[in-house]
């Protein structure tokens, strides 16, 4: 059995990751010239869409004197702060106007920035890339392109359906994370009669291989004892059904799940809102039950439950968490949350030196548990 000394006691900074693509709002909560105020990894966000309706991302604080830009006007191209009427470029950042400058008065105000993040939209989602935050004492500047696309849900057909569920959960990002990725609770946080018993644990043997920035676990049959896959395989007439899970840094869960010429597949996050506080958001694709009526009322009622019972977990969780209690994780049900603090703190590490980074796992591995 070994210890833990890591998610209670671990430097602050090592849960906000740097350098990567973050679900910020569904986008439907973005409309009209109305400015979102949202946060991700404690940095304040303004987001906007411009007429065209392409969304933005703002430092959500002037860079003259800090009034959040998110209480500003927006008329469709530049936002308007609310203290003194500077005008910046919603896309950019670059201030527009010094409205109290005189015609003899020279400041070069298109060297002028509020900070602005890459922002794309996919899958019902406004992404938000977050860089290392500039050094402090100095401002913003013109925002470097994000060096990859943003991710998106993967497909495996040209029509299909798509939905969403998001909730807030009180805990920090790691206790989040660990908890998506830990097999041993299913039996006893998601039971339900048409999914499985308390009854039915057993033995499992899992194969894991190490993938750039992440995990896998192999494609396998799942699990014979939950009867959604025992529906599924019927409904597919397919004789193999296989799935794949894989975790990538910083903060996702791919699931993949293919029976013939149906296909399921989600993509989770569980993204840092400040230190204390994280948001899972679990975005689903399928073409399964496509001419099926009830199909997407289903599967939204199935993927509320767990959801629900997950968040329900971890606020009673974070009751405990509250008085620092010594922790552990133990082998091999909670092998994934070890790699899951090294893969963190080896891309840390890289980061900090610049050298490659270096995974945790040295190769494939079985791991076993009872769940
Ligand atoms: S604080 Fe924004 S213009 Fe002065
Ligand atoms: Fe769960």
């Amino acid at each position: 059995m070994n210890d833990i000394s890591l998610p209670q006691r671990e430097a602050a900074d090592s849960l906000m990751l740097y350098g990567f693509w973050y679900r910020a709002l569904p986008g439907q909560q973005v409309s009209g010239s109305q400015l979102q105020k949202t946060m991700l990894l404690e940095t304040p966000l303004a987001i906007g869409r411009d007429r065209q309706g392409r969304p933005f991302a703002l430092h959500d604080a002037c860079p003259h004197r800090g009034m959040p830009l998110s209480h500003g006007h927006f008329d469709g191209q530049q936002v308007e702060c609310s203290y003194h009427g500077w005008r910046f470029d919603g896309h950019t950042g670059q201030c527009q106007l010094i409205p109290s400058l005189t015609t003899d008065q020279k400041v070069k105000i298109d060297r002028i920035y509020a900070g602005s993040y890459p922002c794309e939209e996919h899958d019902d989602f406004i992404w938000v890339f977050i860089p290392e935050p500039p050094p402090p004492g100095s401002g913003f500047t013109k925002a470097d392109d994000a060096p990859m696309p943003a991710p998106r849900v993967p497909t495996f057909s040209d029509k299909y359906k798509l939905a969403y569920l998001t909730a807030d959960l009180p805990c920090t990002v790691d206790h989040g994370i660990i908890g998506l990725m830990d097999p041993a609770h299913g039996p006893f946080v998601h039971q339900a009669w048409w999914w499985r018993s308390r009854s039915s644990i057993h033995e499992k043997h899992k194969n894991f291989e190490p993938i750039p920035n992440g995990f896998r676990m192999s494609a396998h049959t799942p699990s014979s004892n939950s009867a959604p896959y025992k529906l599924l395989k019927l409904y597919a007439d397919a004789e193999a059904i296989t799935t794949t899970i894989d975790f990538t840094l910083p903060n996702m869960r791919w699931e993949t799940i293919r029976a013939g010429k149906y296909w399921f597949s989600s993509l989770t996050t569980v993204t840092p809102i400040t230190r204390s506080r994280c948001r899972i958001d679990v975005v689903a694709a399928w073409n399964l039950f496509r001419w099926f009526p009830f199909g997407e009322e289903l599967l939204k009622y199935v993927f509320g439950k767990f959801v629900e019972q997950d968040r329900k977990t971890m606020e009673q969780q974070s009751e405990g968490l509250k008085h620092n209690p010594h922790l552990m994780l133990i082998d091999d049900a909670d092998r994934p949350a070890k790699w899951y603090f090294g893969l963190k703190a080896a891309y840390l590490e890289s980061r900090k030196t610049g050298g490659a980074m270096k995974h945790p796992m040295s190769g494939p591995v079985t791991l076993k548990w009872r769940s």
